[in-house]
C-alpha cells in the first residue's frame, strides 16, 4: 500500500486569497498511476489541481498544509511506501482574515509562521515503512538533496532542478538523480513524467525485496 501525495498546498490569508506554488501535481500523479499499473493499493493525497483523479486508486483533496498532514498521518499506519512528490508550503500566513483585505495606503505585512515538516515527521515515526522524497532546488543540488536524505530520514530522496529545461514544475517531463543514503547516485536523464516514475519505482521495488530478506 503505497501513499503518493502530489500538487502544491495553498495557503489563505483571507477568504478570497492564498499562498501557494507553480506544482501541478502532474509528477505525484505520475507515481500514483505507476504504482497502480505495477499493482499497488494507492492512495493519492492531492493537493489543489486541475488533473482528473486517476481511476483505480482512493483519492484524499487537501487545500493547506496542515490538510496534508492530517491526511498522510490518518493513512499511515496502513502503508508500506510513503512518496513524497507534493510542494508543500513551508509556511501559511500567521492569521486568516475573515473578511476580504481591503487596499490601504502603504506596504501589506503578512507575518507568516511555520508549517510542519510533513516528510519529518513521518521520517521519525516510520519504522520498516519506505520513505521517498523529492528536492526541488534552484542551487547545490546534490548537497541540498543529501542534508534532506539524512536530515529527514529518507530512504530515497528525488532530486529535480528548477533552471533544468524539461525538468520540475508543470512540464509533462522530468530530469532527476535518485540519492540513498550508501551514497548511491543514479542519473536519470529526460523521460516522460510517467517513465520517471517507472524509475522511482523500480528503486522502491528493490527496497521492498530487500526489506523482505
Ligand atoms: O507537480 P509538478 O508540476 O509535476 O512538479 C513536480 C515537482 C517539482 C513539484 C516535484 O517533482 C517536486 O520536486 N516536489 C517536491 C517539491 C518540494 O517541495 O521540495 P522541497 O525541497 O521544498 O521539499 C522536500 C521534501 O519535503 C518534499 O518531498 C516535500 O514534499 C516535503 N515537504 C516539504 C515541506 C513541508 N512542510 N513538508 C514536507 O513534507
Amino acid at each position: 500500500r503505497i501513499i503518493v501525495t502530489a500538487g502544491p498546498t495553498r495557503e489563505p490569508f483571507d477568504p478570497v486569497r492564498f499562498i501557494t506554488n507553480y506544482s501541478s501535481g502532474k509528477m505525484g500523479y505520475a507515481l500514483a498511476v505507476m504504482a497502480a499499473r505495477r499493482g499497488a493499493e494507492v492512495v493519492l493525497i492531492s493537493g489543489p489541481s486541475s488533473l482528473p483523479v486517476p481511476p483505480g486508486m482512493d483519492f484524499i483533496s487537501v487545500g493547506s498544509a496542515l490538510e496534508m498532514r492530517d491526511a498522510v498521518m490518518s493513512c499511515l499506519a496502513a502503508a508500506t511506501v510513503i512518496v513524497k512528490a507534493a510542494a508543500v508550503a513551508d509556511y501559511r500566513p500567521a492569521v486568516r482574515a475573515e473578511n476580504k483585505l481591503k487596499k490601504k495606503q502603504g506596504p501589506l505585512v503578512l507575518p507568516l509562521e511555520r508549517n510542519p515538516d510533513i516528510i519529518a515527521e513521518i521520517g521519525a515515526v516510520k519504522g520498516d515503512r519506505i520513505l521517498v522524497g523529492f528536492a526541488m532546488e534552484s542551487e547545490n543540488l546534490l548537497a541540498n538533496a543529501k542534508a534532506k536524505l539524512f536530515a529527514k530520514n529518507m530512504d530515497l530522496i528525488v532530486a529535480n532542478d528548477l533552471h533544468q529545461t524539461g525538468a520540475g514544475f508543470q512540464c509533462d517531463t522530468n530530469i532527476i538523480k535518485i540519492l540513498d543514503p550508501r551514497g548511491g547516485i543514479e542519473e536519470v536523464p529526460l523521460m516522460d513524467k510517467l517513465d520517471i516514475a517507472g524509475r522511482i519505482l523500480d528503486r522502491v521495488k528493490v527496497l521492498i525485496d530487500e526489506r523482505k530478506c
